[in-house]
């Protein structure tokens, strides 16, 4: 049986997407009944940048799945310093039943998926934040009923890892994704083609702008991001100048349909990329989007394992 991984959006299938929304819905109405991680077995969940979120839902993850997280925090491991990628995940697959790994270039978690045996997960890299699309989806299902159709706006720095994975990731559910960013901080050629070859296959429309408001006309959901990235620090003063016009508040909501709702995957710089008045107000979704990292990992960790036989379909289902 292959191992499956889950280290960009496009590695779930469309129909296989829906099969992992399903399962985290279920998840979140009954959490403690699935019990892919019996034993308890354990979860690597290594970190090279610094985390909140993802940190607290996969350990309580873990946990429920009745498994038993072992966390890495920055430095803490050979990995990086001492060890290549390719002998930690040698070592980790006969020591652990999943990786999970945040980090900084996708090539790494593509090598550590390569020497792995074990399902390996993309906590977060600098192209991609898959596991906190799951939580969005399954959020704007929760409020709008449907994914496939709806339109999804996301602005501000549209070269990051939540642009790209906005994009990606909304077109493989089926919705018409719009990208608004300045000049030079828009998605790749790269990441708009393997979006357009995937929204063939789901219907999807993409588009790609300059302009905030042509982005959110009408759009069912208007999502942002930081404009400062982990790692981009020293570039702060530049960038809250640069993507200024890009801000998520009341005016720019008045162009988004009614019962638009908003997403944020935190954390925020409020008064920045987003207003307190949007991120605590009646449209905001931005806390049920946290929450359900906790469900949306439970099931795709749950899925990885049975899909690489790695657990029982009745420990997952
Ligand atoms: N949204 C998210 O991944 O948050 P953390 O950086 O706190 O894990
Ligand atoms: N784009 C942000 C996401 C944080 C969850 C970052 O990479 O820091």
């Amino acid at each position: 049986m292959t191992t499956r991984h889950f280290l960009t959006d496009l590695d779930l299938e469309p129909d296989e997407l829906v099969q992992v929304l399903n399962l985290a819905d279920y998840m979140k109405a009954s959490p403690y009944e699935i019990t892919a991680l019996a034993g308890p077995q354990t979860a690597a969940v290594i970190f090279d940048k610094t985390s909140t979120r993802t940190r607290f839902s996969f350990a309580s993850g873990i946990a429920h799945l009745g498994g038993q997280p072992i966390i890495v925090n920055p430095g803490e491991a050979q990995l990086g310093h001492k060890e290549s990628i390719a002998d930690t995940a040698r070592v980790l697959e006969r020591q652990v039943a999943l990786i999970i790994w945040r980090t900084y270039a996708q090539a790494g978690l593509e090598e550590m998926a390569e020497y792995s045996r074990v399902p390996v997960i993309n906590a977060l890299s600098d192209d991609y934040h898959p596991c906190q699309l799951l939580a969005d989806l399954q959020a704007v299902r929760e409020q709008l009923g449907s994914l496939e159709g709806r339109t999804l706006a996301y602005l501000g720095d549209a070269a990051n890892n939540m642009a790209n994975s906005y994009l990606l990731a909304g077109v493989n559910a089926g919705m018409n994704v719009r990208i608004a960013g300045p000049e030079g901080y828009l998605p790749s050629e790269r990441i708009v083609a393997a979006a357009q070859a995937r929204a063939q296959r789901t219907g999807a429309q993409i588009t790609i702008t300059t302009s905030p408001e042509e982005a959110v006309a009408g759009a069912d959901v208007v999502a942002t991001d930081t404009w400062v990235s982990m790692g981009q620090e020293e570039e702060k003063e530049q960038r809250l100048r640069l993507f200024g016009d890009y801000q998520v508040n009341a005016g720019l909501m008045e162009h988004a349909a009614e019962g638009a709702v908003v997403l944020h995957c935190l954390p925020a710089y409020r008064g920045a990329e987003i207003t307190s008045e949007v991120l605590d107000g009646p449209q905001s979704v931005i806390w049920d989007e946290a929450e359900n990292r906790l469900h949306a990992q439970k099931a795709v960790m749950a899925w990885l394992l049975v899909q690489s036989g790695r657990a029982d379909e009745a420990t997952a289902e």
